[in-house]
């Protein structure tokens, strides 16, 4: 049995009085019934705070990038060794915005993968298509490659502690949610790959979707027999939707 996960991804947004009157809402809101592991992941400078806040929670502490370099002169950079000392569980690498607007390659997610699970941290590795790919009937192509590149350097153990989140890029930040059909489909493509290098992995990976997920959308997503949970962008920011989100996977 997966336990879904919902993820919060803040971005770059928040402040120091906004975190915690966001933490402070959500914590109250939470109820202990919920079946799904909470994760928020705040930006960099908000990290430690935001995570003394969540001490003693069930709500876990995630980055939102993490350099590919284990330490060294690699000015700007955060390194996974740090994420762990600040109290992180989690990091998300690929994101789409990491891929599109800075330019991370397939190669580079890789290493980042690698690097946060050598520190311990759980990847959320992110995969997706743009609108283009999926009009042009690439999306299972695409995001199969995504997975392969992690795979053929991290190997299919390595999704034993690993999470995957499905996040079509014509849906993050529009508004445009996939139906629960389409992200279904891709869904159980991904477990269906990770199944045929290792069917125990295959069955026990949480795949998050990822896309608008609001409060109205995430009954109809965390149905699906494939889907885990979210990976929530704008409606993390609102501790009522986020928490009726995290109501919705359990
Ligand atoms: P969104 O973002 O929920 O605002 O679409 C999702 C994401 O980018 O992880």
């Amino acid at each position: 049995m997966r336990t879904p996960l919902v993820a919060g991804n803040w971005k770059m947004h928040g402040s120091r009085t906004e975190n915690a009157s966001l933490v402070r809402s959500l914590l109250e809101l939470l109820r202990p019934e919920y079946r799904a592991e909470v994760l928020v992941c705040p930006p960099f400078p908000y990290l430690l705070e935001t995570g003394r806040q969540l001490k003693d929670t069930d709500v876990a502490l995630g980055a939102q990038s993490v350099c590919a370099e284990a330490q060294g002169a690699f000015t700007g950079e955060v390194s996974a060794a740090m994420l762990r000392d600040v109290g992180c569980r989690y990091v998300l690498v690929g994101h789409s915005e990491r891929r599109q607007l800075y330019g991370e390659s397939d190669a580079l997610v890789a290493r980042k993968f690698v690097v946060a699970q050598a520190n311990g941290l759980i990847p959320v590795l992110c995969v997706g298509e743009t609108l283009d790919e999926r009009e042009g009937g690439q999306t299972l192509t695409v995001v199969s490659r995504q997975l392969e590149a992690v795979l053929s350097v991290a190997g299919v153990a390595a999704l034993g502690t690993a999470v995957i989140a499905y996040e079509p890029v014509w849906a993050i930040g529009t508004g445009h949610t996939a139906s629960g059909e389409q992200a279904q489909e891709v869904h159980a493509m991904i477990r269906g790959k990770v199944a045929g290098l290792d069917a125990t992995i295959g069955s026990s990976v949480r795949i998050l979707y990822g896309g608008s997920v609001k409060a109205s959308s995430a009954r109809e997503l965390f149905a699906m027999p494939d889907i885990d949970g979210g990976l929530v962008g704008g409606a993390s920011l609102k501790a009522d939707e986020f928490a009726r989100i995290c109501a919705a996977a359990g």
